[in-house]
């Protein structure tokens, strides 16, 4: 009879602590060129931290096929700098000001050249898978790649749209978010040498993980706090970006509220007091817990891809992880 065990957040990073550390050491080295703007770059991204999750998650899902050489440090370093190149193409786009509690890299450095280093950033990434010299690995990184990029394009053309639907916000959701998890799990079990049934079940894991994930950020984005998060608050509203405790919201209330929180989305930008009127509404209407329960769904649904593992510390890790990511606050 298999047993699951509940670690807590410090066991899981214990599993993969040493790891990351040399993912870390990896991305520096692989950041640091002789064009200046790309390695001050490269350099600021990295000290800024970030919860570094999707190379833990390369790091889990390999352990638990059975891989343990370097290529997972490898691939972890790839996948945190197709995330780091996303976001700071994402904040290009998004007009941040702030990421990781510091100034994004559009305000510091500007757009043009923020651009070219996440251009660049790509194509290190796959300069570096390229030399595992696996066909299934640059499948699974320019799939993901094109999906993401998809998903932002997709994002701009339902920007300030109060008509967006759960299936819509959903597709976005796994564009943004849970297709690079699913990738993460994927390259896990490609390192363990595992047959494409078996990269599709670890992938779709990383799918509910993810779309989890972007739901409690989401969720975040209206209960947090600037200082707490390291980046403002309430600016999915004011980017006039559909997130699914308004989708709920939308459903449950008033038409007068309706077009009030309508307008809101719509004309972007809001002084606090509306903000603040919004936060009331989705409060009365219970729209942010039931966000969360969604939440909740998509974790269960996550590890019930683990079920037919062997017992293993690396299966106890990726069990606990869908709890970690409902009770984040950052
Ligand atoms: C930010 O991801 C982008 C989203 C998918 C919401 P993270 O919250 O994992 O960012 P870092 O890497 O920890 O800063
Ligand atoms: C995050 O998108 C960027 C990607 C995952 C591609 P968002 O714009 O929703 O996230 P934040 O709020 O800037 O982190
Ligand atoms: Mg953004
Ligand atoms: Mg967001």
């Amino acid at each position: 009879m298999a047993s699951v065990k509940n670690l807590t957040f410090k066991e899981v990073l214990e599993l993969v602590r040493p790891d990351l550390l040399l993912v870390e050491e990896e991305f520096g080295v692989q950041t640091t060129t002789g064009v200046r703007p790309i390695s001050e770059i490269g350099q600021y991204l990295q000290e800024g931290g970030g919860k570094r999750l999707r190379p833990a998650l390369v790091l889990l899902a390999a352990k638990l096929c059975g891989y343990e050489g370097l290529a997972g440090i490898r691939m972890g370093a790839v996948v945190e700098m197709i995330h780091t190149a996303t976001l700071v193409h994402d904040d290009v786009i998004d007009q941040a000001d702030t990421r990781r509690g510091r100034p994004s890299p559009n305000s510091r450095w500007g757009n043009p050249m923020s651009v070219l280093a996440g251009d660049w950033l790509y194509m290190q990434a796959f300069n570096i898978a390229l030399n595992e010299r696996s066909f299934r690995i640059l499948d699974v990184l320019i799939r993901l790649t094109q999906v993401m990029v998809e998903g932002e394009l997709l994002q701009l053309t339902c920007l300030r749209r109060a008509t967006v639907t759960e299936e819509e916000y959903l597709e976005l959701a796994y564009r943004k978010t849970a297709c690079l998890f699913s990738a993460c799990m994927r390259l896990g079990a490609l390192l363990g040498g595992k047959n494409e049934e078996e990269e599709g079940r670890l992938g779709l894991y990383g799918i509910n993980l993810g779309l989890a994930f972007q739901l409690i950020d989401d969720v975040l984005d209206f209960t947090s706090s600037e200082e707490v998060l390291g980046k403002p608050i309430g600016n999915d509203v004011r980017e006039g970006k559909m997130t699914l405790p308004l989708i709920y919201l939308l459903q449950r209330c008033s038409p007068e509220e309706s077009r009030k929180v309508s307008r809101v989305l719509e004309e972007g930008g809001f002084d606090a007091a509306q903000f603040a009127e919004i936060l009331e509404l989705i409060d009365h209407y219970g729209a942010l817990q039931s966000a969360r329960e969604k939440a909740q769904d998509f974790s269960e649904k996550a590890r019930g891809f683990l079920e037919e593992y062997p017992d293993s510390p690396y299966k106890d890790a990726l069990h606990s992880l869908p709890d970690f990511i409902l009770e984040r606050e950052s």
